[in-house]
């Protein structure tokens, strides 16, 4: 079996930074509290109207593309990753199709649905379609335009101030080189804490999960033999409940256990060790994570890139926008050994490991 490498690179950051202090213009926070719990400064966000999910997407592939020598119609497959979608349905894949003009050959998209981890669980699949042979070039993307979704509220404040826009791609081919390539990849979820960072409404649940779980929060629904109002009720929209929610501490708490569990978990099947480690990618989560991940695996400052500082949570994007950034400013050479690592809501997470 053929390995696969990543041929091309590109990300896209909208032009608008926002700056902490501009958030405390419309919320009750500070500078002091985003900088201190999250490590971010600024963050980015599109333009509304003219700029998504899948228009971002777009710019971060052309630029892969032709980092990679191919044109955007050389592309087989398409695998895009949000949790921004333009649409509910369709999926910003055939969006994105559409917008970088491949036409003619009906290549193939794919949405996924991963949050966080999205962009690791499409390199994956990416690399599984190259390695048999299936496609020859297989685009991965993950782009976020969080900025049109938020509770820019204090309501939100939680939620809002570590997010932000953009997108990151990579182009996916063979490699015949022994000493190059895609060594691992390990994907894992966990669906038991589902809604402990999650955006439920709207959705076609009707209270199903609510239930089970034992939310007793009044979504609003008719009663169940009315239809109409199924997706978005009276109710979601008066008390604000069509908005991300996240139970800081727990996510945190998990993440600080997931992400080194599944990075030693890639380093052993692949014979190696944290010291091996050229360039750790975390997903960009929240500095104080990264830290923590850090610690715990004993890596100095130059074998992890951290830029959430500037950018915020980027969600499925943050992965190939560092290793974009990473890459560019020269601190990934051939022959390194670079290792992306995501974990997310759902949850999900996974790591995979990159001979460069
Ligand atoms: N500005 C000011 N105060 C805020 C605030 C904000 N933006 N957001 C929350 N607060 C307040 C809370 O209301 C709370 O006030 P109270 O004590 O009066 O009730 C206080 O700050 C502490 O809130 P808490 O949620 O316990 O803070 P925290 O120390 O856990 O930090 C996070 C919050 C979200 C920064 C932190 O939990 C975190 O980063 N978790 C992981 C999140 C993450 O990585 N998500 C993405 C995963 S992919």
């Amino acid at each position: 079996m053929k390995r696969s490498k990543i041929a091309g690179i590109g990300s896209y950051l909208p032009e608008r930074i926002v700056t902490n202090e501009e958030l405390t213009k419309v919320m009750d926070t500070t500078d002091e509290w985003i900088q201190e719990r999250t490590g971010i400064q600024t963050r980015r966000y599109g333009v509304k109207h003219k700029e998504t999910t899948s228009s971002m997407g777009a710019k971060a592939a052309r630029v892969a593309c032709e980092r990679a020598g191919i044109s955007p119609n050389d592309i087989d497959f398409i695998i895009f990753a949000t949790l921004s979608p333009d649409y509910y349905f369709p999926g910003c894949g055939v969006l994105m199709q559409r917008e970088l003009g491949i036409t003619g050959k009906e290549a193939g998209a794919l949405d996924i649905r991963n949050q966080c981890s999205g962009f690791v669980y499409g390199l994956s699949i990416a690399d599984q379609f190259v390695k048999t042979g299936m496609y020859k070039n297989v685009l991965v993307v993950g782009s976020e335009m969080h900025s049109m979704g938020l509770d820019f509220s204090t309501r939100g404040r939680n939620v809002t101030v570590i997010f932000g826009d953009g997108a990151g791609a990579v182009v996916v081919q063979p490699t015949d080189d022994p000493d190059q390539g895609i060594l691992t990849t390990k994907l894992h979820s966990d669906g038991t804490y589902a809604e402990k960072l999650s955006f439920v409404n709207p959705g076609a649940h009707g209270g199903y999960h609510q239930e089970r779980i034992g939310d007793t929060t009044d979504l609003g629904y008719p009663p169940a033999d009315t239809y109409g109002e199924i997706f978005i009720t009276q109710k979601m929209k008066d008390e604000g409940m069509l908005y991300p929610n996240m139970e800081g501490q727990f996510v945190f708490k998990l993440a600080i256990q997931k992400f080194p569990e599944v990075i030693q978990e890639a380093l052993k099947e692949a014979g190696l060790q944290t010291t091996d480690i050229n360039m750790l990618i975390p997903h960009q989560a929240n500095l104080r994570i990264s830290q923590m991940v850090q610690r715990l695996l004993g890596l100095r400052d130059d074998q992890v890139w951290n830029n959430i500082q500037r950018y915020g949570n980027t969600t499925a994007a943050s992965v190939p926008i560092a290793l974009c950034e990473a890459w560019e400013a020269g601190k990934i050479q051939k022959g390194d050994l670079v290792c992306l690592a995501a974990f997310g809501s759902g949850f999900t997470w996974g790591s995979a490991l990159i001979r460069w």
